[in-house]
């Protein structure tokens, strides 16, 4: 009997929570360094969908590095990245394309719908949601200190957002899945960074909090402690010593654009811990990193 009552303490304590959230969104990005375990995709997929049942709406946005990777390998290419970016030519952006929309995005939506769920997978190109263009980056060099702009072929940064596909699919309670593929100003196929697209939604959709899952406990300090809040005026020093570094830059820069866009909050959180979106939610010591400004 005990056991039991203790059961019903612990669903009455989410009761806050559920009801600040009520009717809310959520955007959460699902890193390809986190889709690991068979478990820990089913945990995932079992969160998103309870919390959907509670009325909490979620839009899902996945990444696949890990697997592209993988693919690209088998195929008989070298994966190439500057600043933790992908060198993407045509070929590769076929199989970019290929990996995200085909294979790990259905995975996601057959996990889903699985458990319950009414996940309907799409890409940035379809219903015009994400406008992109080319984006060149700037490497820097010893001797200048400056940057010479490097080509890093069909990588898009986000120039705008239409919601209005997630905004039918959620009213119609189906769960969007989102893969991190937009099309260009003359249609062309570009492959960006999976944290900035769900940022760009999130902004977009004014939603309720941002959660980037991956594959590390949250930002680490140089020692490799979780940092649990990261300010915007303390973001440049570890940016420029290098303590940010790698995938963990599109990440600190994304959740800072989404709460500067009106998005509530922001966390970088461990994607290898099972449930860790009810963590984060239903508690009060959440878990990973917060950013604010
Ligand atoms: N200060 C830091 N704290 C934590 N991780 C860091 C830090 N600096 C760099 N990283 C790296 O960032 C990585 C996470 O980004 P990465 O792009 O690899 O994964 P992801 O974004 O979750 O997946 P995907 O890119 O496939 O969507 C970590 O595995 C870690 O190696
Ligand atoms: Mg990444």
């Amino acid at each position: 009997m005990e056991e039991i009552i203790k059961k019903a303490e612990i669903l009455i304590d989410a009761l806050p929570y559920i009801r600040n959230f009520f009717g809310k969104t959520f955007v959460i990005k699902y890193g390809g360094a986190a889709q690991t375990k068979d478990e820990l995709k089913e945990s995932f997929a079992k969160d998103v969908v309870m919390l959907n049942y509670i009325g909490i709406r979620t839009v899902i946005v996945h990444g696949g590095g890990p697997k592209i990777s993988a693919t690209m390998e088998r195929m008989g290419k070298k994966p190439e990245f500057i600043n933790g970016q992908r060198v993407t030519d045509q070929e590769t952006m076929d199989i970019v394309e290929m990996v995200l929309g085909g294979l790990i995005n259905k995975e996601i939506v057959s996990l889903i719908n699985r458990h319950g769920g009414r996940a309907v997978g799409l890409s940035g190109k379809d219903g015009g949601l994400i406008k992109a263009r080319k984006k060149g980056i700037k490497k820097p060099t010893a001797e200048t200190g400056g940057g010479e702009v490097i080509d890093l072929g069909l990588v898009g940064e986000v120039t705008s957002v239409d919601p209005a596909v997630i905004e039918g699919l959620e009213r119609s309670g189906f769960i969007p899945v989102v893969s991190p593929i937009g099309a260009g100003p003359d249609g062309e196929t570009l492959n960006i960074n999976a944290d900035f697209v769900a940022s760009a939604i999130s902004s977009s959709l004014k939603a309720e909090k941002l959660m980037l899952l991956t594959d590390v406990p949250g930002l680490l300090d140089k020692g490799g402690k979780v940092i649990p809040t990261l300010r915007k005026g303390e973001m440049d020093a570890l940016l420029k010593d290098g303590t940010i570094a790698g995938g963990m830059v599109p990440k600190v820069m994304a959740c800072l654009n989404a709460i500067l866009n009106g998005v509530g909050k922001t966390h970088i959180v461990d994607g290898r811990v099972p449930h860790c979106l009810l963590l984060e939610i239903f508690t009060k010591e959440g878990i990973g990193t917060e950013i604010l400004v």
